[in-house]
């Protein structure tokens, strides 16, 4: 069985020492349970407090972003190699880059193939806008951005996807429990289709938009979903801690079901 991963996407939000407070916060509730991966992406200048912060625990680092290139005349770039000496994750592909910094596929490719190169484990965000998903076209645009996300790419096991609908991101309007696993059980078959089944079935796939410590038992319950990406109710100790302590509790009935 894939071990649930639940990550927090604090996106620009906390100054460092706003950060520190919120890791502090957290780090007893979240050092208690261990059937969960618990991963939080702090903004880059502060990685290195939250780092010294959570040494020792079982929580894990992730960077919002990368460049591709792995060092250069970039300015105002952060590396793959700079992330890597700090964080096990990246979230690469997330639809506020895609909208906000015309991240396109092949960026987003080339992102990931450098995370991977890196050591680094990529969240890989993928999801359709609000007018695809009205006019039925889904599982088209979650095909395409797979497609072209992954070209060329061989060996994704360290990979994570975050299937996000867009219109479900920070508008408090998530997708259902059903819908959501209908669509994650479509990516995993199309992984399947290029990585083959084994590969598929060890991949882990995340639902995000709009999850709240209320919604969290829709999406946990569903056999394809394997954790979340959380954005806003990331930013609350007491709601993360309860989105983590939640899916702990159902997987770890669901372990002992099976
Ligand atoms: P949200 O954001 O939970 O605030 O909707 C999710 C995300 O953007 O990853």
């Amino acid at each position: 069985m894939r071990a649930p991963l639940i990550a927090g996407n604090w996106k620009m939000n906390t100054t460092v020492s706003e950060a520190i407070e919120l890791v502090k916060e957290l780090r007893q509730g979240l050092d208690k349970i261990d059937n969960v991966d618990k991963v939080l992406c702090p903004p880059f200048i502060s990685l290195v407090a939250v780092r010294e912060l959570i040494e020792g625990s079982p929580i894990k680092l992730g960077a919002q972003n990368i460049h591709f290139e792995p060092k250069g005349a970039y300015t105002g770039e952060i590396s793959p190699l700079m992330i890597a000496d700090l964080c096990q994750f990246v979230i690469i592909g997330h639809s506020e880059r895609r909208q906000y910094f015309n991240e396109n596929g092949e960026v987003i490719n080339k992102k990931v193939t450098a995370a991977l190169a890196a050591g680094l484990k990529p969240i890989l965000c993928i999801g359709e806008r609000s007018e695809e998903n009205e006019a039925g076209r889904t599982e088209e645009v979650v095909t395409e951005q797979l497609r072209s996300s992954l070209a060329g790419i061989d060996y994704p096991d360290e990979l994570v996807i975050a299937y996000e609908p867009v219109w479900a991101i920070g508008t408090g309007k998530a997708a259902t429990g059903e819908q959501a696993n209908k669509t994650i059980g479509f990516i995993r078959r199309t992984i399947s289709q290029k990585y083959g089944e084994r590969t598929a079935q060890g991949i882990r796939i995340l639902y995000g938009g709009s999850v709240t410590a209320a919604n969290t038992v829709e999406f946990i319950q569903q056999p394809e979903i394997d954790g979340a990406l959380v954005g806003g109710a990331s930013l609350k100790a007491t709601e993360f801690l309860s989105i983590v302590k939640q899916t702990s509790e159902i997987r770890g009935c669901l372990l002992e079901e099976s």
